[in-house]
C-alpha cells in the first residue's frame, strides 16, 4: 500500500527521500513522487509506474540543494495510477505540498465546497482536497493550518506536509494509517510510514498515535494533539538487524523469507516453552492468564494468510483446550452484529499489524467489551498498540508481498496458545511435554523439508502453464491448501482455488480433467485412507496430482504424478511443514513464468484502506 518518507536535517534531501521510496517498494505501488523546497520555491516531480522512472526524472534536479522534503509510493484507490493522481499533491497557490496514506471519506463534500470556493482540481484523488484545505486556513502557520484542516477531515490519513514559506517546517499527522517519527543525529528528523524506509538512518523512533500532529525544525520537534497541546511519547530504540532488509543473495525477498523460516521459528519460540512443565509461557499473556481460564468461547479474525493460520488455530485450540473457536473474515466481523458474551475472548491476527479491516473489528469487539488480543509480528504496530494482551512472531521484517514466515510463526504461536489453554484444562502433563518437545524440532525439520526446493522447480517446470489448479486438504491440512492457492494466486496469476478434500466430489469434481493439476496435502495421519480415497477420485478422471505427503507412505507412489515428501512431526504441527512445499512451488511456478514476486500486480503489503 502506499508508503510516506519525509525528511529535514542538514543533509541532501533527494538522495534520502529515493532511498527511503526504494525501500517501501515492497508495500505494493503504482506510481511515486517527491516534493522539496529549495531556493525558495517548492518543487514537485512525480512519474507513473516505478521508481526508476521518478529516478531518471530527478536526474534533472541532482544540482539541486535542499534539505526538507516529502517523498511517497502511491498504490491506486481514487483515480487511475497516472503522473497526475501521483502524490505529492499541491494546493493551488503551489506553496503546499502534502503525501497521503489513508482515504478521506468525506473528500467529496469538501471538494465540492473548496470548487464553490473557485479552487480549481488537478487529480481524482481524494488527497488533494487535503493540499487546499490547508492553503485554505494558511495565514502563515503551517501548524495551525494543518490542525484546522484536519477538524473538518473524516477517515484515515497519514501525511507528510511542507510550505514553501516554511523551509524550517516538517509536519506529519496521522488517524487509523500507519506513521512513524525517527530523531537522527545532529538535528535531523524523519517520518515515514514504516520504519524500513529510514531504519539505516536511525533507529531512534517515535510512533504516533491517532490524531498525533508532528512538527519538526531544524533541531527540534514537538507533538501536538488537536487541540494543540503538546503531547509526550516515547521515543524507542528499536533493535533492527539492517540485512533483515536486505536480499543477501536470494533472487527474491520472497525465497528469502521462505529460507528464513527455521530461524524465524527458532526466535518465535525462544523461550517462550517450558517443557518441564509442558507447557508454553507466553509473556505477553501474563497479564490475561486468570482470564484464559475462564474463557468459553474465542472469536479468531484476520485477513487473507492471517486467517488461513486462524483456520489451523481453530482446529488446535478447540483439541486441545476444547474451547469453541470460530475464524472470521475481519472485513466481516466489524459490518455484522457479532455475537458477544461475557467469556468471549477475541484472538487478532496480522503480520503487518496494520490491516484497517482487523484493527476495525478490533474496535467493534472491543465495543462489544471482548478482550482483544493481538497476534502481531509488526512490532509496535496499530493493531499490537490496540489490543489488550497478545504475543509477537518475532519473525524479522516480512518484505516480501505474498506471507510466508509469518504463516508458519502465525501457526506455531496458536499451537502455543493451544497449549497454554489446554494445560489450564484437559490437557495431561505427558500430552504436554510431547507437544512442547515436538514443537522444539520443528525448526529443524523445516529445515529438512527446504532441501525439496530444486526438486519443487522440477515439478514447477512441468506445471508453469497451467490455467487452473486445485489444492486440497483435510483437517489440519485444510486450511494449508487454502494458504497454498492463494500463494499461487497471488504470485503466479493462475486461478486456484482451495478446498477440503472431501468436498470435491460435491462440485470442483467436475472441473477436473488433464489440464488440471490437484495439490493434495496428504500426510500419513488418521485421515491417509480418506484422502487416498480422493485421490483415486481425481486418477480417476485424469487429473494430475501433485501430493505433499511425509516420507512413510508408499502407498501414493502408484497414484501420484509427483511426489513431495515432508518429514513428520505431530499432526497437529504438519501444516508448519507441509505450507513450505506449497510456497516453494508458488515461487518457482510464479518466476518460471517471469512475475515479479516481491511486487505482484495489485497487490500491497500492508492493505491499510477498506
Ligand atoms: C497473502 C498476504 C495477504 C495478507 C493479508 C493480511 O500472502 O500477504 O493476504 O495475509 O493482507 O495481512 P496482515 O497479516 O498484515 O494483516
Amino acid at each position: 500500500m502506499c508508503g510516506i518518507v519525509g525528511y529535514i536535517g542538514s543533509k541532501n534531501v533527494l538522495p534520502i527521500l529515493l532511498d527511503g521510496l526504494k525501500k517501501l517498494e515492497y508495500r505494493g505501488y503504482d506510481s511515486a513522487g517527491v516534493s522539496f523546497v529549495s531556493n525558495n520555491s517548492l518543487q514537485t516531480v512525480k512519474a507513473a509506474g516505478k521508481i526508476v522512472a521518478l529516478e531518471k526524472k530527478l536526474k534533472d534536479f541532482a544540482d539541486e540543494q535542499s534539505s526538507l522534503g516529502i517523498g511517497h509510493t502511491r498504490w491506486a484507490t481514487h483515480g487511475a495510477p497516472t503522473e497526475n493522481n501521483a502524490h505529492p499533491h499541491v494546493s493551488a497557490d503551489g506553496k503546499i505540498a502534502v503525501v497521503h496514506n489513508g482515504i478521506i471519506e468525506n473528500y467529496a463534500s469538501l471538494k465540492a465546497k473548496l470548487q464553490q470556493n473557485g479552487v480549481e482540481f488537478k487529480s481524482d484523488t481524494d488527497t488533494e482536497v487535503v493540499a487546499h484545505l490547508i492553503s485554505h486556513f494558511y495565514q502563515g502557520d503551517l501548524k495551525s493550518a494543518v490542525i484546522q484542516a484536519i477538524g473538518k477531515l473524516e477517515g484515515a490519513f497519514g501525511f507528510g506536509i511542507i510550505c514553501k514559506d516554511e523551509p524550517d517546517v516538517l509536519i506529519g499527522a496521522r488517524r487509523g494509517s500507519p506513521l512513524v517519527f525517527g530523531i537522527g543525529d545532529n538535528g535531523e528528523y524523519y517520518l515515514a510510514s514504516d520504519v524500513a524506509a529510514i531504519v539505516n538512518h536511525t533507529h531512534k523512533i517515535v510512533y504516533l498515535d491517532d490524531n498525533d500532529i508532528v512538527v519538526a525544525h531544524h533541531g527540534g520537534y514537538e507533538i501536538l494533539n488537536l487541540q494543540s497541546q503538546t503531547v509526550q511519547r516515547d521515543v524507542q530504540k528499536i533493535d533492527f538487524d539492517e540485512d533483515a532488509v536486505a536480499k543477501c543473495g536470494f533472487d527474491h525477498y520472497m525465497l528469502k523469507e521462505i529460507f528464513e523460516q527455521p530461524e524465524a521459528l527458532r526466535n518465535t519460540m525462544r523461550g517462550r516453552l517450558n517443557i518441564a512443565d509442558g507447557n508454553a509461557k507466553l509473556a505477553g499473556l501474563e497479564a490475561n492468564i486468570r482470564e484464559l481460564r475462564d474463557i468459553n468461547r474465542i472469536i479468531i479474525t484476520a485477513c487473507g494468510t492471517s486467517y488461513y493460520a486462524g483456520m489451523v488455530g481453530e482446529y488446535v485450540i478447540e483439541d486441545l483446550a476444547g474451547v469453541p473457536v470460530e475464524v472470521e473474515y475481519a472485513s466481516e466481523f466489524r459490518y455484522r452484529n457479532p455475537i458477544i458474551k461475557p467469556g468471549t475472548l477475541v484472538l487478532a491476527i496480522s503480520q503487518s499489524g496494520e490491516t484497517a479491516d482487523t484493527l476495525a473489528a478490533m474496535k467493534e469487539a472491543h465495543q462489544k467489551g471482548a478482550t482483544v488480543l493481538g497476534i502481531c509480528n509488526g512490532i509496535g504496530s496499530s493493531i499490537a498498540r490496540n489490543s489488550d494482551g497478545g504475543v509477537y512472531l518475532h519473525a524479522g521484517p516480512e518484505i516480501g508481498v505474498a506471507s510466508t514466515k509469518a504463516f508458519s510463526g502465525q501457526v506455531l504461536v496458536l499451537t502455543m496458545i493451544a497449549l497454554l489453554l489446554g494445560r489450564q484444562r484437559r490437557v495431561s502433563f505427558e500430552h504436554g511435554m510431547e507437544i512442547a518437545n515436538a514443537i522444539t524440532e520443528i525448526p529443524e525439520l523445516v529445515e529438512e523439508t527446504l532441501k525439496l526446493n530444486s526438486a519443487i522447480r522440477t515439478i514447477a517446470e512441468k506445471y508453469k502453464d497451467a490455467k487452473n489448479f486445485l489444492y486440497l486438504g483435510r483437517h489440519y491440512n485444510y486450511p494449508v491448501a487454502m494458504e497454498g492457492a492463494l500463494k499461487l494466486k497471488e504470485i503466479s496469476y493462475i486461478h486456484a482455488e482451495g478446498y477440503p478434500a472431501a468436498e470435491m466430489k460435491h462440485g470442483p469434481i467436475a472441473l477436473i480433467d488433464e489440464n488440471m493439476p490437484v495439490v493434495v496435502i496428504a500426510p500419513k495421519d488418521a485421515l491417509f485412507d480418506k484422502i487416498i480415497s480422493n485421490i483415486r477420485e481425481i486418477k480417476a478422471r485424469g487429473g494430475k496430482v501433485i501430493a505433499v505427503t511425509t516420507q512413510d507412505c508408499s502407498p501414493l507412489d502408484e497414484f501420484a504424478d509427483d511426489l513431495i515428501r515432508v518429514p513428520t512431526t505431530l499432526p497437529m504441527l504438519m501444516p508448519i511443514l507441509t505450507c513450505v512445499p506449497l510456497q516453494l512451488l508458488a515461487y518457482h511456478v510464479a518466476t518460471l513464468r517471469g512475475n515479479n514476486v516481491d511486487q505482484p500486480r495489485n497487490l500491497a503489503k500492508s492493505v491499510t484502506v477498506e
